[in-house]
């Protein structure tokens, strides 16, 4: 594998600078006895799988006695399964120290905020901000490292395991002294503190760094929302620096080596950072039917594409080092059993949103530990069945299709504004009753799902050139340069929307002291904002609070049922709606044209949507939050406008279908979400690369779960010119 991807810039349209589809497991060859080794390998090199990643919970055994090294159980795995032709990703270890670690260092161990330290049993339970646990960090790594260096086949490194996944908060004197050393770092006088911070503000103002305290929740009233917000970029900082330790250490013993992190569940990680500058790529690890569990969010195919999705928009193409094949479970969680044929289908569907890569979790199911009837592709039996059949399947045809597959980027016509560490956590310091970003963000990517368009996220310092349009969801804090880059879109002929609250806080989490969405914004999109104020969340019964994966806002609590009547009418051209959260009163100036207007009670006939011509383009303000309601009439009214329609007209709900191109080539990907057959037409001519279904005149018949990958015709059906241009 050859990537050079480190030295491009981070990009939603970057894919992975290699010639290999990655395909294989996450295994643990130290969970069996020795006479299943070759049988597995033998299994594996006949299912077409040519990597596997090891050793990433096995520092034990590596370093059985503090200092005393011992490779020897997996020299002989990576050697039995390189000579079946099966390349190794290695692991740092650093999610489960040994217990002769935090036995002897008990100062590595996280602390609550009641003062307990983890307790030893689980997994990352060590703190990342600890300098002794950095020290035993940077150790196993160059310990590890040296032995391999040589070893033809270990291709690449994986830091650590899902950093912060199990949690990233610790609140003991070892972070507390990391935390006031970060801040001396960064603000240099403890005037620039308090003047960050407010001071002022209740008598929260410091004499001295060595003063300041943690956010604890242990306090009468609220914590000042940019002390909290600091903390949690020092939380990212510390995370950062914990890889880079190791990265420098991969880098120097092996240059040829690549290396990445799989990502979990993810807290305190800035990804237009360091940590993801210092890697060649990343990768997102991928359980549909636990996230669906989870969140609950419309189903198993539009939670999967969601969170790729998500992903993707924070450094483009990535790996899935972790790929859910089966039915999963820990003591206190389970998910449903994907059917015959879905777990290709869910492969498929991150290969269709960026994935260079699939590795199925995990190659057969402890028989021991936390994670019993999480399941492998080889069931605990030993016996190969349906999931090796398809893990089977998928990897002969990736392989064969790497050629077409690798170098492409997914196509997007709407971008949204994402993967913004300080907009999540600055909203979710003061969230004030209202959805997070990314949950207003959601409900138009659902929308986009749905009707298959061309959609994803996207930072405002990318490559905003290849969008039709750019929706950016009440992103608090703005910068002039970015205002700069949207301009600039909109000149060339993009639609820009700006949702409400945009541009109201500054670098400091301060509210501004111009009138919203400050100066450069509003001689943008012409208008200023009189008044804002909240409305209730449509059907009247949820504050959010946060929680969830990626910025989302997942509990709900009821509010009184007096504020239920607090609902305002939007009405923009032909079309009402309720509006939902938020309304703003917009002042509007000469030469912007106002599209929508409030059409209740005191606001009526205020403006609330506007619309300015910027050059070949449009600059919309919108004065509140989305709704499902609110999405349907932005579609008719300006998205469709702008050109983004659907990229297969009334495709079946549960069918999906989305784009991978490069300059020479386009893959359209159609695949069925269901257990059930479907009928799709309006297809465009091309040639199906997979075979599952049948196309004629236009018409595809998939069966339950069926997979089609449609290389377009460089000359395609009149009808489709306009969307596919
Ligand atoms: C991932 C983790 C794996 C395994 C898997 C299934 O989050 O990286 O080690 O725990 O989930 O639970």
């Amino acid at each position: 594998m050859t990537t050079a991807s480190k030295s491009a810039p981070l990009s939603v349209w970057r894919p992975i600078a290699t010639d290999t589809f990655l395909v294989g497991s996450p295994h643990y060859p130290e969970h069996v006895d020795e006479s299943y080794w070759q049988r597995d390998a033998d299994r594996m090199a006949a299912a077409g799988f040519n990597t596997v990643r090891l050793a990433e919970f096995a520092w034990h055994i590596i370093e059985p006695h503090e200092g005393t090294f011992d490779f020897d159980l997996f020299d002989r795995a990576i050697d039995v399964l390189g000579k079946a032709g099966i390349k190794t990703i290695m692991c740092t270890p650093t999610a489960t120290p040994p217990r002769w670690l935090t036995a002897r260092y008990p100062e590595v161990l996280r602390v609550d905020a009641n003062g307990r330290a983890m307790s030893h049993g689980s997994r990352q339970h060590a703190n990342l901000a600890s300098a002794v646990f950095r020290k035993h960090s940077k150790r196993i790594t160059k310990a590890m490292a040296e032995h391999y260096r040589g070893n033809s086949h270990i291709i690449g490194w994986q830091t650590d395991n899902e950093f912060n996944t199990s949690g990233s908060l610790s609140y003991g004197p070892v972070t507390l002294a990391e935390f006031q050393a970060f801040l001396e770092d960064k603000y240099k006088t403890i005037a620039a503190l308090n003047d960050a911070w407010g001071g002022h503000f209740w008598a929260t103002a410091y004499d001295d760094f060595d003063q300041v305290v943690l956010p604890l929740d242990y306090a009468p009233a609220p914590v000042g929302p940019t002390h909290v917000v600091d903390y949690h970029r020092f939380l990212a900082f510390v995370t950062a620096r914990f890889q880079h330790d190791q990265v420098l250490i991969l880098r120097a013993t092996n240059p040829d080596w690549f290396v990445f992190h799989n990502l979990g569940r993810i807290d305190d990680i800035d990804f237009r950072g360091e940590f993801s500058t210092d890697l060649d790529f990343l990768g997102f690890d991928i359980y549909p039917h636990l996230y669906d569990e989870m969140q609950r969010v419309g189903g198993v195919g539009e939670v999967q594409a969601l969170h790729l999705d998500i992903c993707r928009g924070f450094t483009g193409n990535f790996i899935v080092p972790e790929q859910q094949s089966g039915f999963g479970a820990q003591p206190n969680i389970s998910t449903l059993t994907p059917e015959p044929g879905e777990m290709r289908r869910m492969a498929y569907t991150s290969v269709a949103r960026g994935a260079d890569g699939v590795m199925f979790f995990r190659w057969r199911p402890a028989h021991f530990g936390a994670e019993i009837y999480w399941m492998g592709i080889i069931d605990h039996d030993d016996i190969p069945r349906r999931r090796y059949d398809e893990a089977k399947q998928f990897a002969g045809e990736v392989t064969a299709l790497k050629d077409k597959i690798l170098g492409t980027h997914v196509r997007m016509d709407l971008g949204i504004a994402g993967s913004d560490f300080d907009n999540q956590e600055m909203h979710r310091s003061y969230p004030v009753g209202m959805p997070s970003p990314q949950d207003d963000a959601t409900l138009l990517h659902r929308y986009c799902y749905r009707h298959n368009i061309a959609c994803g996220f996207i930072h405002p310092e990318d490559d905003l050139s290849k969008l039709k349009a750019l929706y950016v969801p009440h992103w608090l804090k703005w910068t002039d340069a970015w205002t700069a880059r949207i301009e600039a879109f909109a000149k060339a002929g993009g639609t820009v929307i700006l949702g409400g609250r945009t541009g109201s806080r500054d670098v400091n989490n301060h509210v501004i002291r111009d009138t919203s969405p400050g100066k450069t914004l509003s001689a943008l999109a012409g208008i200023t904002v009189e008044e804002f104020g909240l409305l209730t969340p449509i059907g009247g019964d949820g504050l959010f609070e946060h929680g969830g994966r990626f910025g989302a806002n997942t509990v709900r609590k009821k509010l009184p049922a007096s504020s239920a009547s607090r609902q305002y009418e939007l009405k923009i051209g032909n079309a009402q709606v309720t509006a939902a959260h938020l309304y703003e009163l917009l002042n509007v100036a000469p030469g912007t044209e106002v599209i929508g207007n409030w059409a209740s009670r005191f606001a009526e006939g205020q403006a609330a949507m506007t619309s300015r011509k910027v050059g070949k383009g449009n600059v919309i303000y919108l004065g509140t939050y989305l709704s499902d309601a609110l999405v349907e009439v932005l579609a008719d009214q300006v998205l469709a406008p702008a050109g983004i329609v659907p990229l297969i007209a009334d495709i079946p709900a549960g069918v999906e279908a989305n784009i991978r191109e490069s300059k020479d080539r386009r893959l359209l990907f159609i695949l069925n979400t269901l257990g059930e057959p479907a009928s799709i037409g309006n297809v465009p001519a091309g040639k199906d690369l997979l075979g599952d279904g049948k196309i004629r005149g236009g018409k595809l018949w998939l069966p339950a779960y069926g997979c089609s990958i449609i290389e377009l015709d460089q000359v395609i059906l009149r009808s489709q010119r306009a969307v596919l241009s």
